[in-house]
């Protein structure tokens, strides 16, 4: 299998790309700890997991506390003896406040930074050095977006943290390749669900114009990301590094 024998820890596994990408790495052979808030999501997917004989391990972790985020790395390495993977996935969307520049205050870009964009940098920064204590390399996926690349999300404090983790991908892979780590990252398109789904002002519109407006003619689904990360995170990708791979359905180049 692809993942044989690799210790992965996700963050915001509990839900959409993060509990796709455990059940997926889980098949592919690796043994998974699912990190995240809320505690219920990230216990129920390893749960699961575990059902159909996956090797798992739930911890809460809020990304925007780095002794969480440490304390997971610690505590994956003394379940499963190593770190190979971190997939940096989660991550919020604020719908109805992250929206106008000119009357956002600080407090408001803030919340949406100190998830998207510090907090993959505490969970690379704490993975990482795992990593290179161990000497045995390693690879790091991080969840960016389309939005990275493009300027129509209204979104902005959203778009520039998902711009700035192409830049932290970047800086992983040219000053962490002689140690043989790899870094990639992946921007998915408009999925059916957005983080924070449930405050969509406009679900039904969203969805129309997102189908509208990609060639593939429907949304994704948390599971058409999965494969990718799980590709980026083997071996099989052993020559891929500071890349971003987009998964859009099109929209991207329509
Ligand atoms: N769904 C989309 O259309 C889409 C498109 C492009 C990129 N993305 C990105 O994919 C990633 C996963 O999103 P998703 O679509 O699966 O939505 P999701 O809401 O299902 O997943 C995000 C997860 O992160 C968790 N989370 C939020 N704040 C956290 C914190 N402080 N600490 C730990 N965990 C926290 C959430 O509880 C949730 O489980 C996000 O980074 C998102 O920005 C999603």
């Amino acid at each position: 299998m692809q993942l044989d024998g690799k210790v992965v820890l996700i963050t915001g596994a509990g839900s959409g790309i993060g509990a796709a990408s455990a059940r997926y790495m889980a098949e592919q052979g690796a043994s998974v700890t699912l990190a995240g808030i809320p505690v219920d999501g990230v216990e129920e997917v390893a749960a699961e997991i575990a059902g159909r004989g996956g090797k798992t391990l739930a911890i809460p972790v809020d990304v925007t506390r780095e002794d969480e985020v440490k304390s997971a790395v610690a505590r994956t390495v003394e379940v499963f003896g190593k770190l190979d993977v971190i997939v940096a996935n989660a991550g919020i969307q604020r719908h109805n406040t992250d929206i106008d520049l000119f009357e956002m205050e600080e407090e408001e870009w803030e919340r949406t930074q100190d998830v998207n964009l510090r907090g993959v940098f505490r969970t690379v920064k704490h993975g990482i050095a795992q990593m290179i204590k161990q000497g045995t390399g390693g690879a790091v996926v991080i969840v960016s977006s389309i939005t990275a690349i493009q300027g129509r999300s209204a979104n902005v404090s959203y778009m520039t943290a998902k711009t700035g983790l192409l830049g932290l991908n970047r800086h992983i892979a040219v000053h962490y390749g002689d140690k043989g780590i790899r870094s990639n990252a992946v921007c998915p398109g408009s999925l059916e669900r957005t983080p924070d789904w449930d405050e969509h002002p406009d679900p039904e519109g969203r969805r129309e114009a997102m189908m509208a407006a990609t060639p593939l003619g429907r949304l994704g689904t948390p599971e058409d990301i999965a494969p990718w990360i799980a590709f980026l995170a083997s071996d099989d990708a052993g020559f891929a590094t500071g890349g971003h791979y987009v998964v859009d359905g099109g929209i991207t180049i329509a």
